[in-house]
């Protein structure tokens, strides 16, 4: 990539990634932006969706318009198709005067919808409408209104399986996905790393109004086996509280390991429920007023427990990934089994259960045996495998059905 665009990217843009995964979104991001199609950003949270799709605006001719950024997870189901395209007097309980919807308020410029696959079916097929002509009509009103406005969609949610599960039009899934950039996880471009650091403590120590002189190498490497499940946002998040915290200008592995491992600084009780966490950060700095009066500290209780938070949602997501795979192994088994009792019944001519004189389990079981080791030319090891038994239980069916192995 050029120096003076990668420049821009980051300075202006607070735009990072110079691995080969983040060029290729970077790429996508660059030809894209200037022109009028629509984007479909996809990746894990804290991946840098916002961040592209701020990108996308800027870099296009719409820069000077406006940009206006919608949740669509944030806004109750029942409000999102008004705040989209507005609303006449009396649409509705409560809609007390006519109001103009996103879509018009972003005429000429850029709409980001953020989480589109929280948007309920009803509201995609006006969406598909406005994207497909440029037309809406408010909420309790048939006018046909125009708009111009180029649309930028993100979601972290696999919106194929929406589709297949029915929650997602197919339509406005290749309507949006004109040009697709799809984010990799922090995990995947570790080799960003040291320039994201570097990018973010210096922000953080010109806020503070402290020296930055930098990090131990041993830090990096630390880093860079991390697993990052809250990506870019986590790593950001935790050399700001480092350095906030810690007050210091250059990072050792010591200090950090201590935040590595999630482990909270005494002043910052692990125990609190983060449901309430604003409460009991609030309550926390009144008690502490002289030496935690400041504001971001709170800020920064807060996003200690997000992170525990996580962390504890990851470790759930991790007990029942398990026991889904037990469970799926268990069925594979199963599966396994059938299908190759199936293939050696046909071969035995056994479908047909009325050619067989002699039904009982032991004659069939019988056969089965002697079947698989013809298969295997008397090998017993794979004979046994196939047979979903183990070698010793195979041995001991040969000597008890007196299997003739010649
Ligand atoms: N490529 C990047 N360079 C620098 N900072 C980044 C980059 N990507 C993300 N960040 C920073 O990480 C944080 C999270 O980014 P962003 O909000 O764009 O993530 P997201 O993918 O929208 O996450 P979510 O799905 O949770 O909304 C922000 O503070 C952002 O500035
Ligand atoms: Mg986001």
């Amino acid at each position: 990539m050029q120096k003076e665009l990668r420049e821009i990217l980051k300075e202006r843009l607070g735009l990072i990634g110079n691995s080969i995964a983040m060029q290729d979104a970077i790429d996508i991001l660059v030809q894209a932006a200037p022109t009028d199609l629509t984007v479909l950003i996809t990746g894990e949270t804290g991946t840098g969706k916002e961040v592209f799709s701020n990108a996308v605006h800027q870099l296009s001719l719409r820069k000077k318009a406006p940009f206006v950024s919608v949740n669509c997870g944030a806004i109750p189901e029942t409000l999102l198709e008004s705040e989209l395209f507005g609303h006449e007097k009396g649409a509705f309980t409560g809609a007390h005067e006519q109001r103009k919807g996103f879509f018009e308020v972003a005429n000429k410029g850029t709409i980001f919808l953020d989480e589109i696959g929280e948007m309920p079916m009803g509201t995609q097929v006006k969406l598909l409408r406005v994207l497909e002509s440029g037309e809406f009509s408010r909420l309790g009103s048939s006018t046909v209104h125009k708009v111009d406005v180029r649309v930028i969609a993100a979601t972290n949610r696999a919106l194929e399986e929406e589709i297949r599960d029915g929650n997602f039009r197919q339509d406005l899934y290749f309507r949006l996905k004109n040009v697709h950039i799809s984010l990799p996880p922090l995990r995947l471009h570790p080799e960003d790393i040291p320039e994201l650091f570097d990018f973010f403590a210096r922000r953080v120590c010109t806020k503070l109004g402290i020296r930055y002189d930098g990090v131990a190498l041993d830090v990096m490497d630390l880093f860079k086996q991390q697993a990052w499940p809250g990506n870019i946002r986590e790593l950001k998040n935790i050399i700001e509280t480092i350095i906030t915290l810690e007050k210091v200008s250059f990072i050792t592995s010591d200090v950090t390991r201590k935040y590595m491992k999630q482990a909270l600084p005494p002043h910052i009780d692990k125990r609190v429920d983060f449901e309430n966490s604003i409460v009991i950060a609030n309550d926390f700095s009144n008690s502490n007023q002289n030496q935690f009066a400041d504001k971001s500290q709170i800020e920064l209780g807060i996003i200690f427990r997000s992170l525990l938070a996580l962390q504890n949602e990851v470790s759930d997501m991790k007990a029942m990934l398990r026991h889904s795979i037990s469970a799926t192994d268990e069925i594979k088994d199963h599966i396994y089994h059938t299908a190759e009792a199936h293939i050696v019944a046909k071969q035995l001519d056994l479908d047909s259960l009325e050619q067989v004189e002699d039904l009982s389990l032991e004659n069939m079981e019988r056969r089965f045996i002697a079947e698989a080791l013809r298969r295997f030319d008397g090998n017993r090891r794979l004979a046994a495998k196939q047979l979903g038994v183990s070698e010793r239980t195979l041995y001991r069916k040969i000597s008890d059905y007196k299997i003739d192995l010649n």
